[in-house]
């Protein structure tokens, strides 16, 4: 099993590139495959993840070529243009891909089997199978996970469906859906998710209405093809984000081309409600969304409580904000995120159990954590932790040595190739001393 040793370090700085949006990623491949024409990807992320997408894609009959790990070409097949996989279809550890295939196979006139890794195969898939199947479509779940069947059905029809949950899979499932639906597909949110579904569809010609919570999708008779641009991933950023407040040297850390989407910017806003010293420098825009570099300065934190309406907004990047809390004075109250225990891990209860080998003072609720932070000056024990295989742990607590008085070693760090390839030597030319073996 791979394990972290980090090593006590201070005085991050210099430059760093994040790797290509995971989110942006999968989504390419799929919307890509099934364009008329060409489509080329530049900034695609060579993850895990991103490559059990992408090779879903190539079973279903899509010529892909990658030439360098970040350049693609997708030769798309047309709305109508997939095939029938050989075999089941992989997703790997890949929640988003999971959800996202489920939502684009359920209206194909094949059937399509979904399996995953054993994390995967622990998470709920009721939530996007349920209004799957009010559209008209036949899946089976495995008393609600994966594996799933998906058989041939008869022809979706479009539905209007309010989502219990904010997620940015289900809507995205039910949209993709809704391209082979008869009528126009509705999905209204509870609260904002990321949007980069709405803004890859828009941009590849499908007809979206969106207002408030609510999204209109209208059935295309085609999609056309068009070169796709991916931002760095503002949540691979966010380790580097909280390494720059809580161990940055003179200077500060600049991070290169980061997707700024304004439903991915939570952990930002509770950042700076914290005194988090943050610049966004030369915004612009990559495809369809905003990008920035960020320039982050050593920043004395403080402990605040969360607005629950930030959560969604925030949801990959509270295993991070829990190191940063760690670091800050007072406490910090995170309240209404019971998602997180539905992700890659359990990560309130995968998070507490760290947190408690670093002696760092907390309760865990059912729906979020209480962390009393100790500020600059007063360093976590190093300690031992398992990161139960999940990458964002894993990262968040190699950020923790930067605050450590000993070393930290982290269990079961693989995965951490499913987002982010390349974090060590990332982390390391950035100041930190990891070490893997
Ligand atoms: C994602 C949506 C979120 C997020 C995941 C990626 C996406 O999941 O946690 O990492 O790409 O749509 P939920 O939809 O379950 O909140």
């Amino acid at each position: 099993m791979r394990s972290y040793a980090a090593l006590p370090a201070a005085n991050v700085s210099g430059s760093v590139l994040v790797p290509g949006d995971k989110s942006i990623s999968h989504r390419s491949v799929m919307l890509g495959g099934i364009c008329d024409g060409e489509s080329r990807i530049e900034g695609f992320l060579p993850s895990e993840d991103c490559l059990a997408s992408m090779r879903a894609m190539r079973a279903l009959g899509v010529e892909i070529v990658q030439s360098s790990p970040a350049s693609v070409l997708v030769k798309g097949v047309g709305l109508h243009g997939l095939r029938a996989a050989n075999d089941s279809l992989d997703m790997g550890n890949a929640g988003t891909a999971m959800r996202l295939f489920t939502g684009l196979l359920a209206g194909q006139a094949f059937d399509s089997r979904l399996i995953g890794d054993a994390s995967l195969s622990k998470r709920p898939m009721e939530r996007v199978a349920k209004p799957l199947r009010q559209m008209g479509a036949i899946i089976e779940t495995s008393n609600g996970t994966p594996p799933v069947q998906i058989r041939r059905a008869g022809g979706l029809h479009g539905i209007e469906y309010a989502m219990p949950v904010a997620s940015a899979q289900v809507k995205s499932a039910l949209l993709l859906a809704g391209l082979y639906a008869h009528g126009p597909t509705t999905v209204i949110e509870p609260a904002p998710s990321r949007d980069h579904s709405e803004r890859m569809l828009t941009a590849l010609g499908v007809r979206m209405r969106q207002s408030n919570l609510r999204i209109r999708l209208e059935p295309p008779d085609r999609l056309q093809s068009c070169d796709m641009r991916v931002p760095g991933d503002f949540s691979s950023a966010a380790f580097f984000l909280i390494a720059g407040l809580i161990g940055g040297g003179t200077g500060g850390l600049l991070i290169h081309n980061v997707g700024l989407n304004p439903t991915r910017m939570g952990l930002l806003e509770i950042l700076r409600g914290m005194g988090a010293k943050i610049d966004a420098l030369d915004a612009r825009e990559a495809g369809s969304e905003p990008v920035a570099d960020l320039l982050v300065s050593r920043s004395e934190l403080k402990g605040i409580n969360v607005p629950a309406a930030l959560v969604p907004l925030a949801i990959d990047e509270f295993p991070a904000l829990f190191i940063a809390a760690a670091c800050a004075s007072g406490e910090t109250l995170i309240t209404g995120a019971e998602e997180l225990r539905l992700k890659e891990s359990d990560r309130i209860a995968v998070m507490s159990e760290g947190l408690r080998a670093l002696d760092v003072e907390h309760e865990a609720f059912p729906d979020g954590m209480r962390i009393l932070g100790r500020p600059a000056g007063a360093a976590f024990s190093g300690g031992v932790i398992d990161s139960h295989g999940d990458h964002r742990v894993a990262m968040s607590f190699a950020v923790a040595s930067l605050r450590a008085a000993g070393e930290i070693r982290i269990r079961d760090v693989a995965n951490v190739a499913t987002s982010f390839p390349g974090f060590a030597d990332l982390a390391n030319g950035a100041g930190l001393r990891l070490t893997e073996s």
